[in-house]
This record gives structure tokens, C-alpha cells and sequence, in this order.
């Protein structure tokens, strides 16, 4: 019976039409996803953030649709240095299995046209992955999410921001992330010219055997949903500025552990520290019960581009 049905959904899906087109009515998406609020992988934060991302002219939504009925949605954003973002996945579960999608993924990838697309996906949702893989993202690493309450240091402060390229990619951390870091939540690879760039903004820094790529970012929380955003966001939309945040990508020329929390008291007077790290950072797994498990980073080059 469920092997019939399977394939009279799958049936249907492959003759009748399905439109995937750019969507401006968010209360669509919020409907869809309220219909499927009891699944696992599926966030009802996602609506609030797409109503934050939706305003940026460098962000789209795309919808696809059966006889004027939504069955499924997509976001993507075109990101800082020019990298690609995909969020907000969900296919109406009586559409599954029948390339829908795909089909979204496909149109998102067609209009960021981004060297590389990133996304986050939780390890255990199968289907996703697969669906992922089959389009060409690779899984990168898993994230370690970790909020740290410490207290600013009045003392000694070890900081300066003479660090050279070479010096982070042998950093223990570079190639376990694949290069990538996280600027405002949303990953960012770090190539030679984005390094320079944010090291002339003052975004590199060193606190002895420690390299750090920071970012001042706000919390801002929609109908109690909480989110991190960098002024990449901020500058273009309308929303009441929370506490402040630093973002901390910490790689390792020597993992020494106080280094580590000399670090953290430093930036703790410009706000309090999230650190985004990877599953496995020798310094940061000391910290464990600060830290969240966080979701598989995964990543599609667009060899085009
Ligand atoms: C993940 C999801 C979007 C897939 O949508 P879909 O329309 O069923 O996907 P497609 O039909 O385009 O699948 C394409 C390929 O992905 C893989 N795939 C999709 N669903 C799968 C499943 N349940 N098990 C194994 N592989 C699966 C297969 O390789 C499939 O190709 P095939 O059908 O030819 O074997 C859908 O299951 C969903 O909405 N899940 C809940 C929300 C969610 O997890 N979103 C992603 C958050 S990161």
C-alpha cells in the first residue's frame, strides 16, 4: 500500500505542472511551514528570518506551486565576498520524492550564480543530505556553537593584528573547516583576498598562540526567536538592535588554553563572545558545557563561476 502510493505521488508530481517562481508573499511560506511544524528538521525561526532577510535586495524566495497551491519553498542570499546562502527548504510532504526539491535548489543556484553556495543542514536529516550531495554539495565540517559569559580583563591584554596569510592556513582549525568562517552566522571561505581585507578592518587578530577572525555583531530576537546579525544585514533592514555580540573564529599556531581565555576577557568588553568553531577543536572542547552541537556546514562549488 505505501509502495502504491508512493508511486501515485510520485506519479503525480511528474506529469502535472509545478511552477518555481520568486515569491513576495511571506504569509505563504509562514502557512506552509505551519502545516509542517510536528516534522523534525523543519524550524518555524525560519518564517521570522526570512521576514528580516526578505528585505535585502541581495535575498530571494522562491516558491513552487501546483494549480496556484504552494507545495514548496526556498531562500537564498547573495552574501558578503560575494558567497551564496540557501536556507529555508520544505517540500509539502504529499510532493516528496518527486524532484520538487531539486528543482528549488536548482533555481536558487541559478540566481546567485555565487562561486561557492553554503548551507546548514542537521547530520541526521538523510534525506536532505542526499538531496544535497546529489546536487553537488559537499559536507565540510560539523559546527560547535559556544556562548561564553566571561567576564572583560581590566589587565594584561594580549592582542595585536600582525598576522600574515600563510601563518593561518598551517593554523590548526584552517583545514579542518575547509577555510571557512563564520561572519554574522553565515559562513564566508576565507581566500587570500578576503583575509587581507578584513585584516586592513581590523578583523585578524592574535592573542599569543591564538589567531582569531572576529565580527561585532547584534542579537536580535523576533517573536522570541533569537538571531545573530552582522551589519551585512543590519544596514538594510528594520529591526530593534539587541546586545551586542563578538564572533570569534579562533585558529590554533599553538592551542594553548590560556591564550584562549586571555582572548575571550579581551573581547568580552566589546560584548558577550559566541564562538564558532568545529567539532574536535582541541581548545574549545575543554569549554564543552558552554559549547551546542551544531549543524554539518556543507558546501557547493559552481565551477561556472
Ligand atoms: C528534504 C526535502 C526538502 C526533500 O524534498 P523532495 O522534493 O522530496 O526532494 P527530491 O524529490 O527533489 O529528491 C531528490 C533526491 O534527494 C534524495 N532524497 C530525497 N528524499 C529522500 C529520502 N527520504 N531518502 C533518501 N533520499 C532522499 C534522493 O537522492 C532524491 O533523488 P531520487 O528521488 O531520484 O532518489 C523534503 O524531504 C523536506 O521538505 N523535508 C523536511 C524539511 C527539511 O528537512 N528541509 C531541509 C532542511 S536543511
Amino acid at each position: 500500500m505505501g509502495i502504491r502510493l508512493f508511486y501515485i505521488e510520485y506519479y503525480i508530481c511528474d506529469v502535472i505542472d509545478i511552477d518555481v517562481v520568486e515569491c513576495s508573499d511571506l504569509s505563504l511560506i509562514a502557512k506552509l511551514f505551519k502545516a509542517h511544524e510536528d516534522e523534525p528538521f523543519v524550524y518555524l525561526e525560519d518564517v521570522q528570518l526570512l521576514r528580516v532577510l526578505s528585505q535585502l535586495k541581495s535575498c530571494k524566495v522562491f516558491i513552487a506551486m501546483v494549480d496556484n497551491v504552494p507545495i514548496g519553498c526556498i531562500y537564498a542570499m547573495k552574501y558578503m565576498y560575494n558567497y551564496g546562502w540557501i536556507g529555508g527548504l520544505l517540500v509539502h510532504r504529499r510532493f516528496r520524492r518527486g524532484g520538487v526539491g531539486k528543482r528549488l535548489i536548482k533555481k536558487a543556484l541559478e540566481f546567485l550564480k555565487t562561486p561557492y553556495t553554503y548551507l546548514f543542514v542537521e547530520p541526521e536529516n538523510i534525506p536532505a543530505r542526499k538531496l544535497f550531495e546529489s546536487l553537488g554539495f559537499n559536507p565540510i565540517y560539523k559546527r560547535l556553537n559556544c556562548t561564553f559569559y566571561t567576564s572583560s580583563s581590566g589587565g594584561y591584554v594580549c592582542v595585536n593584528y600582525d598576522v600574515g596569510w600563510e601563518e593561518l592556513t598551517e593554523a590548526l582549525g584552517f583545514r579542518e573547516r575547509g577555510g571557512i568562517v563564520n561572519l554574522g552566522y553565515y559562513p564566508v571561505k576565507l581566500t587570500e583576498n578576503v583575509f587581507y581585507d578584513l585584516r586592513r578592518r581590523g578583523k585578524v587578530l592574535r592573542c599569543g598562540g591564538i589567531i582569531a577572525i572576529i565580527e561585532n555583531s547584534h542579537r536580535i530576537i523576533l517573536n522570541g526567536f533569537s538571531f545573530t546579525f552582522n551589519d551585512y544585514v543590519l544596514e538594510n533592514v528594520t529591526v530593534t538592535l539587541g546586545e551586542s555580540i563578538v564572533e570569534v573564529n579562533p585558529f590554533y599556531i599553538k592551542h594553548k588554553t590560556p591564550d584562549f581565555v586571555r582572548l575571550l576577557s579581551y573581547l568580552a568588553t566589546h560584548g558577550k563572545v559566541v564562538v564558532w568553531t568545529y567539532e574536535g577543536d582541541p581548545v574549545v572542547s575543554k569549554f564543552l558545557s558552554e559549547c551546542l552541537p551544531g549543524a554539518l556546514v556543507m558546501e557547493h562549488r559552481d565551477i561556472l563561476q
